[in-house]
């Protein structure tokens, strides 16, 4: 019934919601809805869930529960593949320049990145380093050089591919001012989704023999994870998790961070009565650092009106959403097809700050918690975000654990603040998504190919369980131990077309003997 329900709002055109979208967006005019002090979006959304959050305050967590819960993964039998060095067969002679042009945020550039390394080897041809275009919402124009560590990037792969910053004089003209402004014949614009291999033995190795070079965009997601050589398998992976490494001030930022949150500074009162600062060791472990959970909170605008769901702000919040759609897409959003209902049924509208808090505080994390808010803006502000601070007040941000002067490298930066939270967040004990947008799943992938712990939130089961307002604390609780059962770390295998990015095992990986 339900499926027949989504394939009729999938193929019937404009759905009831996406009417009333219309309709409310042609009847509120531009400005309206945020000047009116009474229909502000700013007003602040209530708790959607408030039963289940006043237990959530005063719940208990018991010892076993906590040890659980911050247990570290156990070996699962194999490591990081790593390649001998003894063979590095000699380099062929270059087929030609490839280029590419990237967009997305800075995990989907990465993706390009890895891919545009592995076409270069399946092309014997040298690569110029990416160019990052600037993203329309995130507006960053950090260049690779900016965001990466450029020095390390060439010199790991050094054996793999040839690799030069800059185009030679006489190719100077290839630039994407020269792509933007005609058709060329150096440019390749119809890569499809996921090409294969021999798409690009057939499609660009010709334009580089005529040409010498060949210019890829768009590039994103265009090499299918099927049906590669295993080498070019572990290039992918090598690129992703060896060769990739953020420039020094992001990682020393970065650092700081996770050093702030293992051994937090706190004020104190001496005996005399003089202020101290002191930097807390040993939390209850009793083994010196403490452990931290970093939550990549994606809540901006941009990706609540993209949801198209109804996150509790009420009327103003709706309008303004739509109205966002309105202007963003042109209202041509497709989960504005379907009732909120639906979306939270398919698992489709991203956790809210309270939700998130819940799932945690459900799982077993306690009050003590430490949390590090790997997040760039959350619509609504600290209003939304406040519900979460209530369950866990220790939680913190890169702007409550380092200073101005500290963050001014990375001010107004979107991917060099997304890079120092990947950063910060490959050194968390255990990372948790409140949405699986590209974020979540590098993290997943990476983390995965170091053995380390991400929970995996069951959107569709949580979904449909904060749906339903008649809950009990206790049978929410065990509703979500159910539903995360499995999620919590354990390894899943690459199946047929995921990402080798989100799922490295078993291409980048190999058997640990002995285990
Ligand atoms: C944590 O919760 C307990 C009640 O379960 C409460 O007594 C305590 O004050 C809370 N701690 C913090 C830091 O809020
Ligand atoms: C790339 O070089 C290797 C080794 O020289 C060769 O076997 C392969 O055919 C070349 N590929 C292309 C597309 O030229
Ligand atoms: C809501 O949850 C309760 C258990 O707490 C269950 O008995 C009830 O059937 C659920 N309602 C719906 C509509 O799923």
């Amino acid at each position: 019934m339900r499926n027949m329900n989504l394939h009729r709002h999938h193929h019937g055109g404009v759905s009831f919601t996406a009417l009333l979208f219309i309709i409310l967006s042609v009847f509120a005019p531009l400005g309206h809805a945020s000047s009116s002090p009474i229909l502000s979006e700013l007003n602040g959304p209530k708790l959607r869930h408030s039963r289940l959050f006043k237990s959530a305050l005063q719940h208990q967590v018991s010892d076993e529960q906590l040890s659980d819960i911050w247990a570290p993964l156990s070996n699962q039998g194999w490591k990081p593949f790593v390649e001998s060095t003894v063979t590095s067969a000699p380099m062929p002679e270059s087929s030609g320049y490839i280029q590419v042009f990237l967009d997305g945020g800075l995990n989907q550039q990465r993706m390009g990145i890895c891919d545009a390394v592995a076409v270069a080897k399946i092309l014997n041809a040298t690569l110029v380093i990416p160019y990052l275009e600037v993203n329309p919402v995130w507006q960053d124009t950090s260049s690779f050089e900016d965001i990466f560590d450029v020095d390390h990037f060439v010199n790991l792969l050094k054996d793999d591919i040839s690799i030069i910053r800059e185009l030679p004089d006489e190719y100077a003209w290839s630039t994407r001012e020269y792509y933007a402004s005609a058709i060329r014949s150096t440019r390749v614009k119809n890569a499809p989704l996921h090409a294969s291999l021999n798409w690009y033995l057939e499609n660009v190795y010709p334009v580089l023999e005529s040409y010498g070079i060949a210019a890829i965009s768009p590039f994103s997601h265009r090499l299918a994870f099927d049906n590669m050589p295993i080498e070019i398998q572990r290039l992918r992976c090598k690129v992703n998790f060896e060769a990739l490494v953020f420039v020094p001030h992001v990682r020393n930022l970065g650092e700081a961070l996770v050093s702030r949150l293992r051994y937090p500074i706190v004020e104190s009162i001496d005996a005399v009565g003089t202020k101290y600062l002191r930097q807390v060791v040993d939390t209850k472990s009793g083994h010196g650092a403490g452990k931290f959970v970093s939550l990549h909170l994606r809540f901006d605008k941009d990706m609540a009106a993209h949801s198209a769901c109804d996150f509790g702000g009420g009327k103003a919040e709706k309008l303004a959403l739509a109205k966002y759609r309105q202007t963003i897409w042109q209202g041509r959003v497709m989960n504005s097809r379907f009732t909120d209902e639906e979306l939270r049924n398919q698992g489709r509208c991203p956790l809210t700050p309270e939700e998130i808090g819940l799932l945690l505080a459900a799982l077993g994390f306690d009050n003590s918690t430490r949390l590090y808010l790997a997040s760039h803006k959350v619509y609504g502000g600290e209003a939304r975000i406040s519900a979460l601070r209530q369950l866990f007040p220790y939680m913190e941000d890169k702007k409550s654990l380092a200073s101005s002067a500290e963050r001014a490298q990375i001010k107004g930066k979107a991917s060099l603040s997304a890079a120092v939270d990947y950063y910060v967040s490959m050194h968390s004990d255990i990372f948790i998504s409140a949405s699986p947008g590209n974020m979540h799943n590098a993290m997943l992938g990476h983390r995965t190919y170091l053995n380390m712990k991400t929970i995996r939130p069951n959107m569709v089961l949580l979904g449909q369980i904060f749906m339903n307002k008649s809950m009990s604390w206790s049978d929410f609780q065990e509703a979500v131990v159910e539903g995360q059962r499995n999620r919590l770390g354990e390894i899943k295998e690459r199946k047929p077309k995921q990402s080798i990015y989100t799922y490295p095992v078993p291409d980048c990986v190999c058997q640990q003997l002995g285990v």
